[in-house]
């Protein structure tokens, strides 16, 4: 199996492109720089040339721009980045009858409380980057061997996961969000289930997350815990000023993907104990809390 994964050398295209290449799948992965393949997929010719040359059984979409406030500052550019290249693909696909994945997020949802969000849920698009997600979702739901995976990710390579750590080793500022909820899972934990969901039958949405719904603040202080940091100096935050308006109650239910795929997700617990463990300055395999995470 040939697959292409766009986004490639992102946080979560790159463990994409580690966890195909670990199974044996012929993984070639595409950006506008530093991957084996140039593509700007807000050019729809470059994406479909790209799309012919390499002649895939499959495509992962997992290009972007996740920066909210660009996002908010250029609607029309985040659509043409986070949007319109599915349509593309879902052509693509209903030609070739190719797998295709979209990646998608969990930033739909509004509320006050860690509340599971399933498939069916009603979305709120609060802000151009939740939009420009949503199109993108559309136009790969023509596709009828299609894909879409909400998630949310981090990991100790960039984004939150590795300002979470630095912070905490460096004592710096943190305000830390209390009415922000999300079901974070670790970026190798989802492109694991990525892999075995590209491989699988199964068509239309998913939600692919941690089992466990926590603040902002919660999941830094189960980082400062698995760092046997004491957290003190930690200031409880809200979002509610934040700008861009983030959607708030981002907490997922796992039920279909645990089915699908036969096994539970991983725990917040599981979550920062891999992240923790990424950060392979942070702690030693043989010291660290993960024999005993569970
Ligand atoms: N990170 C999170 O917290 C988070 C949370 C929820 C959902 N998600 C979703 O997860 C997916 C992956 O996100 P990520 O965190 O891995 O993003 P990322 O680290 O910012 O990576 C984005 C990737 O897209 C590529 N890209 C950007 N613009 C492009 C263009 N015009 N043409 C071709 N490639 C382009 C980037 O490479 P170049 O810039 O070199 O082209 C990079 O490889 C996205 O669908 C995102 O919405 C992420």
């Amino acid at each position: 199996m040939k697959v292409l994964v766009l986004g490639a050398t992102g946080l979560l295209g790159t463990e994409v492109m580690k966890a195909l290449t670990a199974r044996g799948i012929r993984a070639l992965g595409a950006a506008r720089s530093g991957a084996d393949l140039k593509v700007d997929v807000t050019d729809p010719m470059s994406l479909f040339l790209l799309l012919t040359r390499v002649d895939a059984e499959a495509v992962i979409n997992c290009a972007a721009n996740i920066d909210l406030a660009a996002c908010e500052a250029d609607p029309e550019a985040a659509y043409r980045i986070n949007g319109a290249p599915a349509g593309v693909l879902a052509a693509w696909s209903n030609q070739t009858d190719g797998r295709f994945i979209q990646v998608s997020t969990d930033n739909y949802f509004m509320g006050e409380t860690p509340a599971r969000h399933n498939e069916t849920a009603v979305v709120s698009l609060v802000n151009a980057y939740a939009a420009s997600k949503f199109s993108g979702e559309s136009m790969a739901r023509e596709a009828s061997n299609s894909l879409i995976v909400r998630t949310n990710i981090c990991g100790a390579r960039k984004g939150f996961g590795r300002w979470v750590i630095d912070s905490l080793r460096n004592r710096a500022p943190i305000g830390a969000f209390t009415d922000y909820f999300t079901s974070t899972m670790h970026v190798t934990h989802c492109a694991e289930a990525l892999v075995d969901l590209l491989k699988s039958k199964h068509t239309g949405l998913v939600n692919l997350a941690s089992r466990d719904v926590s603040s902002k603040d919660e999941f830094i202080r189960a980082v400062a815990n698995m760092m046997d940091i004491n957290p003190d100096w930690i200031e409880p935050r809200s979002i509610a000023d934040l700008r861009p308006t983030r959607a708030t109650s981002c907490g997922l239910d796992v039920t279909r993907v645990e089915h699908w795929l036969g096994r539970p997700m991983p725990t917040l617990k599981q979550t920062v104990c891999t992240l923790v463990d990424e950060d392979s300055s942070c702690v030693t395999p043989t010291t660290s809390k993960l024999a005993t995470a569970s």
